[in-house]
Formats: structure tokens, C-alpha cells, sequence
């Protein structure tokens, strides 16, 4: 398996691969790589010759006071772990090699109405940073798929749409959500929670769980439903920043009509901010 930093290398290995007729598998990441993003590796090498994973912590998506400076950078691990997951090769540039003309002057990606709201409306340019990373990593790489997670939702929701959209020629796939054995979403962000808070953190979890049965059961109050998960995720110690109840189609305020209703919640823990989401179908 290969590394390469600039995207110079990554044309030119990838150019011999598509002159052997090679179809090629791309799998964004920021990288300090788990159970979560090996899923997707293994994903891809299912639905392509050559699987290529990009390893940047994207600065356009992290907010001012986020985590931009603490996030975790381990390359060396994230390349064992990703050779042995069958991948071919890691493109791991550096910010210049991306925006060589800084940020400001970089021309950006805004995706309408599924960006808004939930994260989109916690995390304020968050979207435009990833809709804009993806959309130069689509064209540098020119994958014929591309692996999500549906850890991220909202995310692969956006994605979707710019590429419909944009029409950029490359499938997009989803890939089921990962978890620790009590149920904790894994997240390279969970490393962040000191022992007490990880004990706390499965609540999340449990919380959208126990919201998805009320609705199976047949309620529909769902603003009260809403109401309580945000009661239950406070009682357990965290700080809820929001918990909705949409439509998954549309990620708007979900409808008794509705037959797919997912649920989105994230929460901060201390300072570490959890999300997570499920699905259900009636
Ligand atoms: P990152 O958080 O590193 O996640 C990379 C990919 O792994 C995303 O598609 C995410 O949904 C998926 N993923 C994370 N945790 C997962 C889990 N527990 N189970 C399954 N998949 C999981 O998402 C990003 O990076 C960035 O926004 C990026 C798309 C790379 C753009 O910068």
C-alpha cells in the first residue's frame, strides 16, 4: 500500500490504474481511523478494483472554537490499520496542498435545504466546508464509488443532493453505522470523554432506541417526543444540543404520514459533542 501527499503523484498512480481498466473506490476520512471507517474501506474494495482512502483534517468545516488544533493526526497507525483492510492507497495532503490559496479566496459548495437545520444550524459553514472538500476530492480522485457513513446522516444526505445536483459522475454508497458493544456510535471524537463520560455516553444511543419504540408503537405527538429524549439525555449529564424527529427523505419535521422517520440527536458531553441517529420504517 502506498501514501502519497500531493495530488501531482495521486493523478499519475491513478492514471496508470485506469489505463488497466481498474475501477477505483474513494472513502473520505479526517483520519485517527476505527472499526467505523474500516467498514467503508471494506465496502469499497467490495464495489471496486482499487480503493483509495483520503486522510485530511479539513479546516474549512471546523467552526472557530471547535476542535480544529486537538482533533487526532496518527498516520502511522491509520496506515497499518488500512493495509490490512485491503486498501491501495492513502492520500494524505497537507492544507497548502488543498487550498493553496487559503481559504478565503477558494471557491466553495453550498448545498440548499438538507445542509440547513440540525447540524447545519449548530455548526454554521460546517456543510460548505465538506460539500467543498468532497467536491475537489471527486475530482481529484475520480472514483467510480464513493463510501459514506450513516453515522453522519446529514452528511451523506448533503452529499447525495451535490451530487445529483452537480452531476458528478460517481455512486454514492451508505454504509451502516459502527458500535461499541454498549451501543456508543464509534467516533475518533470518543476518545476525547474521560472515564466517567464514557460511561455516560451510551445514553445517546439508548435515548434514540427508546424514542424509536414510542414511535413503532404508534405515537405521533412528536414534538413531545422530542421534549422527553431532551429531558432524558439532560437527566444522564449531558447538554443536549438538539434531538428531531424528521422525515429521512427530506430530513424536515417528520409527519404522521410519514413512512421513514429517522431520528437525529446530538449532545455534548463536557466539551465533546456526540451525534448520532437512527432509522425506522412503519
Ligand atoms: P470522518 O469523521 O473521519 O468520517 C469519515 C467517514 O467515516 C464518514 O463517511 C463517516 O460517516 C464515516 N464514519 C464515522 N464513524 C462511523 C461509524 N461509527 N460507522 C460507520 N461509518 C462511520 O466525515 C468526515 O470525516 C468528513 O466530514 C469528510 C467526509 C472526510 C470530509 O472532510
Amino acid at each position: 500500500m502506498r501514501t502519497v501527499h500531493s495530488l501531482k503523484e495521486l493523478r499519475s498512480i491513478l492514471r496508470s490504474y485506469r489505463q488497466q481498466g481498474k475501477t477505483i473506490g474513494l472513502v473520505p476520512t479526517m483520519g485517527n481511523l476505527h472499526e467505523g471507517h474500516i467498514s467503508l474501506v471494506r465496502k469499497a474494495s467490495e464495489a471496486a478494483d482499487i480503493v483509495v482512502t483520503s486522510i485530511f483534517v479539513n479546516p474549512m468545516q471546523f467552526g472557530a472554537n471547535e476542535d480544529l488544533d486537538t482533533y487526532p493526526r496518527t498516520l502511522n497507525e491509520d496506515q497499518d490499520k488500512l493495509a490490512a483492510a485491503g486498501n491501495t492507497l492513502v492520500f494524505a495532503p497537507s492544507a497548502e496542498e488543498i487550498y493553496p490559496e487559503g481559504m478565503a479566496r477558494q471557491t466553495k459548495v453550498i448545498v440548499p435545504e438538507v445542509s440547513e437545520g440540525h447540524c447545519g444550524a449548530s455548526r454554521p459553514g460546517h456543510f460548505e466546508g465538506v460539500a467543498t472538500v468532497v467536491t475537489m476530492l471527486f475530482n481529484m480522485v475520480q472514483p467510480d464509488v464513493a463510501v459514506f457513513g450513516e453515522k453522519d446522516f446529514q452528511q451523506l444526505a448533503v452529499i447525495r443532493k451535490m451530487v445529483r445536483d452537480l452531476m458528478i459522475p460517481v455512486q454514492v454508497v451508505g454504509a451502516p453505522t459502527v458500535r461499541e458493544e454498549d451501543g456508543l456510535a464509534k467516533s475518533s471524537r470518543n476518545g476525547y470523554l474521560s472515564e466517567t463520560e464514557r460511561a455516560i455516553a451510551p445514553v445517546v444511543f439508548q435515548t434514540l432506541q427508546n424514542t424509536a419504540e414510542q414511535v413503532q408503537q404508534g405515537r405521533s405527538d412528536f414534538d413531545a417526543l422530542e421534549q422527553e429524549a431532551r429531558d432524558a439525555l439532560a437527566s444522564a449529564g449531558l447538554r443536549p444540543d438538539y434531538f428531531n424527529i424528521v422525515s429521512s427523505r427530506t430530513l424536515k419535521p417528520a409527519t404522521e404520514n410519514d413512512r421513514e422517520i429517522t431520528l437525529l440527536a446530538a449532545a455534548f458531553l463536557g466539551t465533546t459533542r456526540l451525534i448520532d441517529n437512527l432509522t425506522i420504517s412503519r
